[in-house]
């Protein structure tokens, strides 16, 4: 093995990941005065949350009455009772506040006449715990919510003297011998420098692993890295079967449509000009939960009502609505679907597909952002030292399906519990810990191995392969047959990384070997996914299981717990968290209203 040199820097509190949750967790740890470090592969604002549209959820109530409680209840439904109801709660109830900071923080909101923060319908989204009419709870900025939070928290993470180390690749965690999170040890992409973090407390806020699948709304930077990170360190990952295919990805390039163009009006059709919605969810129509509307548009395409010359999409139509109000709320998709679609969306529809957009799945946590360490005997253990937060967490709030604008409000509320979490938890006047110099030399390694694989298969080729078999097999619509068969083939293409083939040897701006080392994160979180679809024998939620396709709340409302060694996958559970945080005479929700029913729309 090559010897690696590295720099080491003591830090309290190194986050790794700029996105929103990341940049939310790095500000508020650094405005209490903790030495604060955020270690990013990318600009801060090219992360991923650059691409959020549609917006925001929060009761704040400026267009109609609402409530947190009403919030929460849309939640745990929408999770098909599969997420946890103290963090649910905690969800709905800090929402509003974390919103208003964010206002104040500086982030451009749309807003209504009056002055307030403007906010538009989303899928699932209802008042009177589901049975009043849709609310307008999503608070967006034009449809370009996600830029402004990123802009807005990367600014104010400067001014708190937050430090950033750009275009670092995070190895692997060090990890010391009895379990507690030390650090991580990272390459610096533009020198080839090496660099060891010794913090306290480290915070994973690495996004999403989307390109695990051939399409998805993700960027390509999405490729899962805290997920592989922990699977490695022999640590849990939870509910990975729960992929969420958002319904408008523009048919082709799966670039996102938000769901704020249904907010606005517009409707889904099929070949027969038939607005399909309103006879699956009569009551929700185009707004309905995305799993359920990502169904019903496979059915019809199935049925042969698909438009386009294989019948194979279905339009997504905006051109009903007045031209001055997509230039002012959606400007950014109108311009999206012309560059994209070739499409004028003041004139024709947008072909648009079921696209795969997030993972309900991650490194389980409680809802401070501690990691879980789930034992048969303490299936709420945390991993000392070790935090993840946004899309590569699971508090789970989501559950089996997430509503559209619960995540930008997931990567705030649990960034912001994280630095409160943080606050309490650490020692700033400790010395940093020695650290497990042989976890250092293991991080080495790995890297060192990859870096002068000579194998047969090219990168490129493994991604593609496991990308197809992820689309085929554990797609919007799943069965015994399919599940089994992507299992089988994942195992065999997981296995291949150990014939993997890397041309390029240098350590600057070597393409070669970062998308390597991406690709060794995305196959633990896609392996895990693949078993654990596989094992589930239910349908909740993004898991439409053909064979299996009524809820089973007696067996199946448990989290999956996966651990993956290469190209195994263990399997356990843990409990879902029934109670809520506050009591009904307190105010919270009454646990008659959430308890599990059967979701209709
Ligand atoms: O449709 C959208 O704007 C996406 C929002 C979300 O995933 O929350």
């Amino acid at each position: 093995m090559a010897a690696y040199e590295y720099e080491t820097h003591d830090y309290d509190v190194v986050v790794i990941g700029a996105g929103g949750a990341g940049l939310r967790a790095t500000l508020g740890m650094s405005e209490q005065g903790l030495r604060t470090a955020c270690v990013t592969k990318v600009f801060p604002t090219r992360s991923h949350t650059v691409a959020a549209q549609g917006g925001i959820a929060a009761s704040l109530g400026n267009m109609g009455p609402d409530s947190w409680q009403w919030h929460m209840y849309d939640t745990v439904k929408g999770s098909d009772w599969l997420g946890d109801t103290d963090a649910m709660e905690y969800l709905a109830r800090e929402a509003p506040k974390a919103v208003y900071e964010l206002e104040h923080y500086g982030v451009p909101f749309s807003r209504t006449e009056d002055g307030t923060i403007y906010q538009r319908p989303f899928g699932g989204h209802t008042t009177e715990f589901g049975e009043g009419p849709p609310v307008q709870r999503t608070c967006a900025a034009a449809d370009r919510t996600g830029h402004a939070i990123l802009h807005t928290l990367y600014g104010q993470s400067l001014k708190n003297n937050a430090e950033f180390y750009i275009e670092y690749f995070a190895i692997d965690l060090i990890m010391s011998d009895d379990g507690v999170c030390q650090g991580v040890v990272c390459w610096k992409l533009d020198d080839g420098t090496m660099h060891v973090f010794n913090a306290k407390t480290v915070v994973l806020a690495t996004g999403g692993y989307g390109r695990a699948y051939f399409s998805a709304t993700s960027a390509h930077t999405c490729t899962g890295d805290g997920g592989g990170m922990v699977a490695r360190a022999g640590l849990a990952l939870q509910d990975m079967e729960f992929v969420q295919f958002h319904p408008t990805g523009i048919f082709g390039s799966g670039c996102l449509i938000t769901e704020g163009a249904r907010g606005e009006g517009g409707f889904l059709s099929n070949s027969e000009d038939e607005r399909f919605m309103e006879r699956y969810a009569p009551n929700y129509k185009d707004l309905a939960p995305r799993d359920y509307v990502s169904r019903c548009m496979t059915m019809e395409i199935r049925e042969g009502r698909g438009v386009g010359t294989d019948s194979d999409h279905i339009y997504l139509n905006l051109s009903h609505l007045q031209p001055e109000a997509l230039a002012e709320r959606l400007p950014g998709i109108s311009e999206s679907a012309k560059i994209f679609a070739g499409v004028d969306v003041t004139k024709e529809p947008i072909p648009v597909l079921p696209t795969v957009h997030y993972n309900m799945g991650g490194i389980p946590t409680n809802y401070w952002g501690e990691v879980l360490n789930p034992t048969a005997k303490n299936p709420n253990a945390i991993v000392p030292g070790l935090m993840a937060v946004g899309e590569a967490g699971c508090a789970s709030v989501h559950g089996a399906n997430r509503l559209g604008s619960n995540s930008l409000i997931d990567l705030v509320v649990f960034g912001r519990a994280a630095a409160i979490r943080a606050g309490k938890t650490v020692n700033r006047k400790l010395a940093p810990a020695a650290l497990n110099t042989k976890a250092v030399e293991k991080a080495f390694e790995r890297f060192d191995g990859l870096r002068y694989a000579k194998g047969a298969v090219a990168t490129s080729d493994l991604r593609l392969e496991m990308q197809k078999t992820m689309q085929a097999d554990a797609a919007v619509f799943r069965t015994s047959e399919t599940l089994a068969d992507g299992v089988e083939k994942m195992t065999v293409i997981a296995k291949k990384m150990n014939d993997i083939k890397v041309t390029d040897r240098s350590l600057i701006w070597n393409s070669d070997l970062m998308e390597t080392l991406e690709l060794s994160n995305l196959m633990p979180n896609a392996l895990a996914t693949i078993v654990g679809a596989e094992a589930r024998k239910e349908s909740r939620g993004a898991h439409a299981h053909e064979d299996f396709s009524d809820r089973d709340d007696v067996n199946w409302r448990v989290h999956t717990i996966s651990h993956v060694d290469f190209a195994s996958v263990s399997l356990s559970s843990r409990p879902v968290i029934t109670e809520p945080l506050t009591a009904e005479e307190d105010g919270g929700i009454s646990m008659d209203t959430i308890a599990p029913k059967i979701r209709t729309f």
